[in-house]
């Protein structure tokens, strides 16, 4: 019943679909279970490039099957944009799941978002405004439209319905707005219906099937624990949690489902729209890590910020997902910047500090990283593949994230193509029991 959830353990984009491409060769299914298109995951293989949004990072392995789960808010449109676009070169997308029970994210969804934005001003969360927490609220409302909701154009039209009345007054500026013609939308959202019924399943079902026959499942979070709902710097959050516990009710299993759990960290740290982030970098360096590390946004466009590895925050991460193993990615792009800071407290209003994580959102706010420096290293580790050949400042680097958040390092990456991946003996057997093996 080996199942093995991935999720991001800092602020989203740290190669979380690199390393689910790189499970999926392994696994009979790929579960999306939470977020929607406002997760972007890369892939590099063989020197071509795939994003995801929506389609698991699972897709590109052939015969696996690869489920978007109930807790996924879904917009029809990216989602059959992306199958489209996958099978234009070429990807048999037979394995795709769409669970029944998802919820839809609707035009008026992305308008709320976009009005909700620039009504706060100033205090704006960045959202990547494709609808995603409005989708949610209405989810939690019980006026939400479900992907089954689809294949009914009555039952379609009555949930529009109830579902925009309450809408009605911040919707007014958009009155004109030929997508919010009931009709129009009814009749658009029958199409995409249409269009994904065959994908229309009972996914959580099809993960029991694949668990009770001892197959291995991996749980692709999307997002990052520091922008879950419950846990993360609210209000600077996504509306979805997207922490390990997460899976369970987003994918329909039981805790004692997951036999594995993985975080994935860059070895520095990035964040994408407004919010707390204690060990940001406001300077020419920072520019220069930006740079090195290609820090703009997968489905944005936007240029990330982006700071130091902050270990008071990764410790956090890994006790509220009880981490087994961390991903490090992105270790290549330290290569040549000289000595590193490592973030091992904070410092709040006044002079008071943190070794833990504040939970007040005025502390969080006024925090600013405290830091050991350590010795760099100049190589290009790009084409080392076990750890034991990285230089020893690399290494000692990884020692003492693993000590300080106490969990081991499983695997590391040392650039972007699905290759360049460095494992530890300890995270190479642990999947490897966990899968059929790992090359
Ligand atoms: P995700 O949202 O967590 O899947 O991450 P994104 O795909 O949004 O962002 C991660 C970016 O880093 C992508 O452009 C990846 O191709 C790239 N990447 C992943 N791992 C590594 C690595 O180890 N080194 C380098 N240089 N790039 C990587
Ligand atoms: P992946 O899966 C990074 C951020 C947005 C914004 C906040 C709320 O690629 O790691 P939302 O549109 O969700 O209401 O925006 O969350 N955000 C992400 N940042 N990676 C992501 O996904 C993100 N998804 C949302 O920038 O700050
Ligand atoms: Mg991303």
């Amino acid at each position: 019943m080996p199942g093995i959830v991935i999720v991001g353990a800092q602020w989203g984009d740290e190669g979380k679909g690199k390393i689910v491409d790189l499970l999926a060769e392994h696994a009979e299914m790929v579960m999306r279970f939470q977020g929607g298109n406002n997760a972007g995951h890369t892939i590099i293989r063989d020197g071509t490039k795939w994003a995801f949004h929506l389609i698991p990072s699972g897709i590109l392995s052939p015969g696996i099957l690869c489920a978007i789960g109930n807790g996924v808010v879904i917009d029809p449109k990216v989602l059959t944009g992306e199958l489209d676009g996958l099978r234009a070169r070429g990807i048999d997308v037979s394995g795709l799941r769409v669970s029944a029970n998802a919820h839809v994210i609707m035009p008026y969804h992305m308008l709320l978002d976009h009005a909700g934005e620039v009504s706060l001003g100033k205090l704006q969360i960045g959202t990547t405004r494709r609808g995603i927490g409005p989708a949610y609220a209405d989810k939690a409302s019980r006026l939400g439209i479900r992907v089954q909701d689809l294949l009914d154009e009555k039952i379609l039209k009555k949930k529009i319905v109830a579902a925009m009345e309450p809408k009605r007054l911040s919707l007014r500026p958009f009155a004109k707005s030929p997508e919010l013609d009931l009709q129009r939308m009814t009749e658009d959202y029958v199409t995409y219906g249409h269009r994904i019924e065959q994908y229309i399943a009972d996914t959580a079902r099809l993960c029991w099937d694949v668990l009770d026959r001892d197959g291995t499942v991996v749980f692709e979070g999307a997002q990052a624990t520091l922008l879950d709902i419950d846990h993360g710097t609210y209000p600077f959050v996504t509306s979805s949690n997207p922490v390990a516990g997460a899976a369970c009710t987003g994918a329909g299993v039981g805790p004692k489902d997951i036999s594995e759990v993985w975080g994935v960290a860059k070895a520095y740290a990035t964040r994408v729209g407004a919010g707390p982030f204690p060990t940001e970098m406001d300077d020419e360096l920072g520019d220069q890590l930006r740079e090195a590390g290609g820090e703009y946004g997968t489905t944005t466009g936007r240029a990330r910020r982006v700071g130091w590895i902050d270990l008071v925050g990764l410790r956090y991460a890994a006790r509220i997902n009880a981490l087994d193993y961390l991903a490090i990615t992105k270790l290549d792009v330290l290569s040549g910047l000289g000595e590193l800071n490592v973030c091992t407290r904070y410092r709040g209003p006044g002079e008071a500090t943190f070794d833990t994580y504040p939970y007040h959102q005025t502390v969080m706010h006024s925090a600013s990283g405290e830091y050991e420096r350590v010795p760099g290293w100049d190589e290009d580790i790009s084409d080392v593949r076990d750890i034991a050949d990285l230089p020893q400042a690399a290494r000692d680097y990884l020692a003492f994230i693993a000590d300080f958040v106490g969990v081991p390092v499983g695997m590391v990456g040392v650039g972007p193509g699905s290759d360049q991946i460095a494992w530890t003996d300890e995270g190479r057997a642990s999947i490897a029991a966990r899968t059929a093996a790992v090359a």
